[in-house]
């Protein structure tokens, strides 16, 4: 079947694609997703042709009055979207040929669809990474009620998923509002280097028409225009940049949910997660699953899949723009959409989370946590080296596992008989909250600590 040529580009050719080429070609069901960037993209091009006399002032009116009619069909989804059309570009710029006729033919006027759809999509990146830093900071500010609530409570530090030193909760929240206040900076740093605009790079070179660059830029938000129009219509890394920040931040909240998955569990029952983040199970009726924390758990593949899947789309691309370039979107899409998911997820479940303080306690006394504490006094007091130390305390563990006791149970003769120096005043380090308040140190894990952190980060973020 041979379709009549392009209207954008029908000059040359004498037929239309073929259907499989219409298929594999167009853009059009994604990137509608970036059609208020493109309509605000274009308008703030009209205005530039008209005051540099490009084009007249009532064409250019023309031109940004209709934009708004297609803007408002496509928000009131009364857009009839065409494939054979293409692209959000294409599309739009027909649509506004219907409504207003020869005057839509000059707004391609000094731009390409290059600098046009680098354009639409550096500033929908740019929306994304804003709304990203509202739910970041939405986020830390239900852990850091978490730590303001528990700043105190007692629980086990682990490493190897071993009991290691008892640690505060607060202290634990505050680990992952240190992680999030990274990605936080990410987003940020990410943003004001992309904030350059490629409106009027044209194809790739430039154009000959005295365009004001600095006016479109300026009308669109962005700090200045960029500097080299093959650059502007070539690279990507921006929109890789977010897909970074955005995998980095998806690791973290991996790793919140899968410590949310143990501690839920009836194995630890260190936290009670809100039915509102819970699901029940079809025929075991006693279960409550994280499934929230799961799915989270989960969606760093397809945001850290989406990072490699650009990544590999963008390396050996010649310069300047190529029609694989297209292939960057909708990972994008789905990314900055499931990782909004996921920070919206998470901050529910961290506001509903009611940790179980007395199970953290016992969890935090059991498996000889304050062993170092033990090491520590024997340096402190006795005068020991540090590594004889650590072996008398092994010998201390040793004894408490054979009478299956913890550390604070085993008498003083006890200890006297693995070394005869030892004094009462040893149990004084023992017990987990002598422990904890001991951890003084800048970004230890005392109490103290924790409450001057909190109080930095909420000042930092007020
Ligand atoms: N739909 C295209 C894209 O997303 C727009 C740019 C097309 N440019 C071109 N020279 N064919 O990349």
């Amino acid at each position: 079947m041979t379709k009549s040529a392009n209207q954008m580009w029908g000059g040359r050719f004498a037929a239309g694609p073929d259907a499989i080429m219409e298929a594999i070609n167009a853009s059009i069901s994604f990137d509608q997703r970036m059609a208020r960037q493109d309509i605000e993209g274009s308008r703030a091009h009209a205005a530039m042709l008209a005051a540099t006399g490009i084009i007249t002032d009532k064409d250019s009116e023309a031109i940004r009055e209709g934009l708004l009619t297609v803007l408002s069909e496509i928000e009131a989804g009364e857009f009839a979207f065409s494939t054979a059309l293409e692209d959000i570009h294409m599309n739009v710029e027909a649509r506004l040929k219907d409504l207003i006729g020869e005057p839509a033919g000059r707004l391609h006027t000094g731009r390409s669809r290059n600098d046009q759809v680098a354009l639409d999509f550096r500033m929908w990146v740019r929306d994304q990474l804003d709304a990203l830093d509202g739910a970041l900071i939405a986020l830390i500010h239900a852990l850091l009620g978490q730590a303001e609530a528990g700043a105190d409570w007692v629980m086990p530090g682990f490493t190897h998923l071993q009991t290691a030193q008892p640690v505060t909760w607060g202290h634990h929240m505050m680990a992952y509002v240190e992680m999030l206040g990274r990605d936080l900076s990410r987003v940020r740093d990410a943003r004001n280097r992309m904030n350059e605009s490629p409106l009027g790079a044209a194809a790739l070179a430039g154009t000959s028409f005295p365009i004001d660059r600095e006016m479109t830029a300026k009308a669109l938000g962005f700090d200045r225009p960029a500097a080299n129009s093959l650059d502007a219509v070539a690279d990507r890394d921006f929109a890789l940049e977010f897909l970074g920040a955005a995998s980095i931040c998806a690791m973290h909240l991996s790793r919140l949910s899968e410590e949310l998955v143990i501690w839920s569990s009836a194995q630890f029952r260190f936290v009670k997660l809100s039915d509102r983040f819970s699901t029940g199970s079809s025929i075991m009726p006693q279960k409550k699953n994280p499934d929230a924390a799961e799915l989270i758990r989960a969606k760093i593949g397809r945001i850290f899949g989406a990072n490699v899947a650009l990544m590999t789309v963008m390396k050996g691309l010649a310069l300047t723009y190529s029609k694989d370039m297209q292939e960057d979107k909708e990972q994008v899409f789905d990314a900055a959409d499931n990782l909004m998911l996921a920070l919206a997820a998470m901050e529910g479940m961290v506001r509903d989370l009611e940790a179980q303080q007395d199970n953290l306690r016992s969890a935090a006394a059991s498996g000889f946590s304050t062993a170092t504490d033990l090491a520590d006094w024997l340096v402190r007091v006795l005068g020991m080296p540090f590594r004889e130390a650590h072996h008398i305390t092994g010998a201390l563990v040793a004894a408490a596992e054979t009478k299956g006791v913890d550390l604070p149970e085993l008498e003083l003769a006890e200890m006297q008989a693995v070394c005869g120096e030892i004094t009462q005043d040893v149990y004084t380090v023992l017990t987990v909250e002598a422990s904890v308040a001991s951890r003084t140190s800048y970004g230890g894990t005392a109490p103290s600590q924790v409450r001057k952190q909190i109080a930095r980060w909420r000042e930092e973020l007020a």
